[in-house]
């Protein structure tokens, strides 16, 4: 198993370029299941969820194959409506093909993906608004079995701005009889483009990056073409790691707009910030305060920025309060920092972060999920001496060769084998 090697204490400097959005491609890659062809995609990035995606596609006997960012998926009629355990246990999101196949093939059997590190994840917000769609469904030996002669259209609330229930639902609904209304719906940016790809397939959708959206449904949708939007969570993460080491760096095919509530968060903090149209500039600050933050769905604090940002409060004058409020077990990265000297407190839902600059030491440390990893390394590039970071394949799953963009504004970061 490779572990990163950081050797911190150096300020980044200069410029460097985010890949697409790792959440917006995974559900833009299950829609093509709603129309046999030929999909093209471009801006896709390199990631083991991608490689997880494609596996599943593949067993529903969709083609794939790459040149460099662009991504063509060429879907077949499936022999087989079942997505399996031994594919759908590698990634959660595979959940969001079971709306696209039951809206067009009337079945689907798809492994319950089960929790994760961060939380149990269920998926009630994902069966129930189906089942008020006209939808049949078992829960049995570990599978959701689900069959619809033909879905049809509904107004449906949800108990919660669930980012993939707001996914696999509007993507059922494209082809629905009748119109169905979403209230309470997710707002995010891959929500977005989602709809804008299903749009461009034919679907009859409107209000999406709102609370309700509309769908009106139609017979069958063609196979289109799209660019995936930056990853936003990524551009976070690198502004943060220009932030956390006192440097100036300038994150380039980034949205500022999908990144307000960091943005906010980092002027609170002390940064200045320098915005255009497709990029963001953080410059140093040589003592930012802490500030409190709770995670929230968009436009609120991501939750998926929760744990990077956690990393620059250990390093701030005064006491944050990080509050997470969309998963219960989104903390284990804090005796991870805790073993690099960090002082917080977790209680539950709240830890209470007291910040010293240079508080930290280099240090072994372990990834736990994701964004617990970046969380690690922005620890390690703000603290004199060695850390390395093991488990590094959570990394993989969601960011593509950061080492190597962190390498590129002169952080002294190397990948290696254990
Ligand atoms: C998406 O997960 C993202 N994943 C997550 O990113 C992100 O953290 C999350 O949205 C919130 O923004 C992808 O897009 C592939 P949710 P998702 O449904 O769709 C509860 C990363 O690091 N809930 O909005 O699973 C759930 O338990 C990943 O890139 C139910 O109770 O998130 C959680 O507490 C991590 N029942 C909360 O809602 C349901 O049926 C948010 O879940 C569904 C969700």
């Amino acid at each position: 198993m490779d572990v990163i090697k950081i050797n911190g204490g150096k300020a980044l400097a200069g410029s460097v370029t985010t890949s697409g959005a790792k959440n917006a491609a995974l559900p833009l890659l299950f829609s093509t299941l709603l129309a046999e062809g030929e999909h093209i995609f471009e801006n896709v990035p390199s990631l083991k969820d991608i490689d997880s995606t494609e596996l599943l596609l593949h067993h529903l006997n969709c083609t794939t194959s790459r040149q460099g960012s662009d991504l063509k998926v060429i879907v077949k009629r499936p022999e087989s409506l079942v997505a399996p355990y031994d594919i759908v246990r590698k990634m959660r999101a595979s959940i969001l093909c079971l709306g696209p196949l039951l809206a067009r093939y009337g079945e689907a059997k798809v492994s319950l993906p089960g929790g994760c590190a961060i939380g149990s994840r269920p998926i009630n917000l994902h069966i129930e608004p189906l089942q008020q769609l006209g939808a049949n469904i078992e829960i049995e030996n570990g599978y959701v079995i689900a069959e619809a002669k033909k879905l049809r259209g509904d107004r449906i609330v949800f108990d919660f701005a669930t980012v993939g229930g707001t996914e696999n639902i509007m993507m059922a609904a494209t082809l629905c009889r009748g119109t169905t209304v979403l209230e309470n719906v997710a707002k995010e940016p891959e929500i977005v483009d989602l709809a804008r790809y299903l749009r461009s397939m034919g679907a009859r959708i409107e209000g999406e990056g709102s609370s309700v959206i509309t769908i009106e449904g139609v017979d069958e949708l063609r196979p289109s073409t799209h660019r995936v939007i930056p990853d936003r969570i990524e551009a976070g993460t690198l502004l943060i790691a220009g932030a956390i080491t006192g440097g100036d760096v300038k994150v380039k095919n980034c949205v500022a707009a999908d990144l307000d509530s960091l943005i906010q968060k980092l002027v609170d903090c002390g940064f200045s910030i320098e915005t255009g149209s497709d990029w963001v500039r953080v410059r140093p600050c040589d003592q930012w305060i802490a500030v409190d933050v709770d995670t929230a769905p968009h436009p609120g604090f991501p939750t998926d920025l929760q744990a990077q940002f956690m990393a620059l409060m250990t390093q701030a004058s005064g006491t944050s309060v990080v509050t997470e409020r969309i998963f219960e077990n989104r903390f284990m990265h804090v005796q991870e920092l805790a073993r690099m000297g960090a002082n917080i407190t977790p209680k539950s839902q709240v830890a209470v972060v007291r910040g010293e600059r240079g508080g930290l030491s280099g240090a072994p440390v372990m990834a736990t999920d994701l964004r617990a990893s970046a969380c690690l390394i922005l620890a390690g590039l703000a603290t004199e001496g060695e850390t390395i970071v093991n488990r590094i394949y959570h990394l993989d799953r969601g960011y593509e060769h950061l080492e190597e963009k962190l390498r590129s504004l002169g952080a002294r970061i190397e990948r290696r084998a254990a």
